[in-house]
């Protein structure tokens, strides 16, 4: 009987469309799941792909029909469920096997797992995968963990089935143990962001300027030919241009105005707490979904509290594009300066250009920007930030100009922009040279004598206060 190149276990979407992306390139993959009757009907609805795709109705078999060293991908939800599969598979595996979890991990399991796993003479590869289910099916975007001899494995058979830019294929080995998750978690933290800020801009428009979902729908359209080209505003195109079969009206109108959301936005923000890095305009987005669903409370608060008196105002569409590519570049600036801080943290020596790059096709955030992204980040960057990098200082100073005119006409207004506004309030924090931070220097001192230093001499000092 065949031995497969690769088991892919959990046929969710994700699962299903990468088992298939694999069978077609060529590798015969096992394929299993928790509930057995999904196994058929997938694979004989892929009965083209012949013997590339090998079913298996439980574990053992699963396991067996793998050729050694044994290549064992999971893509299941990462928490409890990956432990406890973890638990029945690891002991059916031989030093040598490999497991790659290629969902959405807290980077912090992927850690700890990678020791368990490793103890046992086991490879351990934790592995973001991003492009929703066609990118899975078609090409994803990969961010490879784990050690160099498993990459090494593994390179061929992710090089087939990644998306490629001009070529190159969007997939790579990022560092050890956690940094392929660390890397995929902050992806998804600038993808919160981004969504957010074009919803903030939809909403300035909805409800500042009284516009309908397909006149939005048709500016999202002319400015994804621009500066601003990229899936999610696509994305959005598509989204405000769909009517609702039942009713007519744009299906957009029909939704309910509650965002869900699974924790990677979260985690990152999190996690750039715990690194003493700015998150704003991620914290802005995780936020609004969660206040999104308070939606009777909001609702009460709309009849309530009070708001602004001033109307109108609502700045020009050129105006409203430059805004939010200075609020996409800031919330890119942002999951770098996270991404630079862990992996000096953990030391995974991240190559962050790399990591623009594999995001340029295939992954949920990819736009022009981040071609710019890549190349600044191969360039001189004054601090080693991306911020002072002369093409973003460029791109800023044609659009920050703009993100203030949209952030104050919405302040005016009373309408939420919390991710424009994070953006902006981090924008002018970075670029103050001297900070009010002296003055809590004095009031911890006041309070606690915590101690200060002094601009004019070294030391450690306590004040004399009143
Ligand atoms: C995913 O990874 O599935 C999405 O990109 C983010 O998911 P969420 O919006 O449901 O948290």
């Amino acid at each position: 009987m065949k031995q497969a190149d690769i088991g892919v276990y959990g046929l969710g979407t994700m699962g299903r469309a990468l088992a298939l992306n694999l069978a077609e390139h060529g590798f015969a993959t096992a394929v299993a799941n928790r509930e057995h009757d999904w196994i058929a009907p997938f694979v004989e609805g892929a009965s083209h792909l012949g013997e590339n795709l090998l079913p298996a109705y439980d574990l053992e078999t699963f396991v067996t029909r793998l050729a050694k060293p044994r290549v064992v991908l999971f893509m299941i939800p990462s928490g409890a469920p990956l432990d406890a599969m973890l638990a029945q598979v690891l002991p059916l595996l031989e030093p040598g096997d490999m497991v790659v979890d290629a969902g959405n991990a807290d980077f912090n399991d992927t850690m700890r797992r990678t020791r368990e796993v490793e103890a046992r003479g086991l490879s351990y590869v934790g592995m973001g995968v991003s492009g929703g289910a066609r990118g899975a099916r078609h090409g994803p975007s990969m961010m490879v963990g784990g050690t160099p001899d498993s990459w090494v494995r593994l390179q061929p058979i992710l090089t087939a089935i990644a998306a490629r830019f001009e070529g190159d294929p969007c997939v790579d080995h990022l560092g050890p143990d956690g940094a392929g998750h660390f890397v995929k978690t902050v992806h998804n933290g600038i993808e919160y962001a981004d969504m957010q800020m074009i919803a903030e801009i939809y909403g300035l428009l909805r409800d500042g300027g009284g516009w309908s979902a397909g006149d939005i729908a048709a500016l999202f359209r002319d400015w994804s030919s621009g500066a601003l080209a990229s899936f999610l505003v696509d994305v959005t195109a598509i989204a405000l241009e769909e009517p609702d079969p039942e009713t007519g009206q744009p299906m957009v109108d029909m939704i309910q105005d509650k965002a869900g959301q699974k924790g990677t936005g979260r985690w990152t923000v999190i996690e750039a707490l715990k690194l003493g890095q700015s998150a704003s305009t991620i914290e802005g987005a995780v936020a609004a979904r969660a206040w999104s669903a308070n939606k009777s409370l909001r609702e009460t608060a709309a009849t309530t509290l009070p708001g602004s008196d001033l109307v109108g105002g609502l700045p020009g569409s050129q105006m409203l594009e430059q805004a939010l590519l200075a609020g996409r570049i800031l919330s890119h600036a942002q999951g770098f300066g996270i991404l630079q801080a862990a992996s000096d943290q953990h030391g995974w020596s991240l190559n962050l250009a790399r990591v623009a790059e594999i995001w340029r096709a295939g992954c949920i955030i990819r736009s022009t920007l981040l071609n710019e992204i890549g190349a600044a980040l191969n360039e001189d960057m004054p601090q080693g930030h991306l911020l002072l990098a002369p093409r973003m200082v460029e791109a800023l100073e044609g659009s920050v100009p703009a993100l203030r005119h949209v952030v104050a006409s919405a302040v005016q207004t009373g309408l939420p922009v919390p991710s424009l506004a994070g953006a902006l309030a981090w924008y002018d924090s970075v670029r103050q040279a001297r900070s009010s931070a002296n003055l809590i220097q004095a009031q911890r001192d006041v309070f606690g004598a915590h101690g200060f230093e002094r601009i004019d001499r070294t030391g450690r000092f306590n004040g004399e206060w009143g």
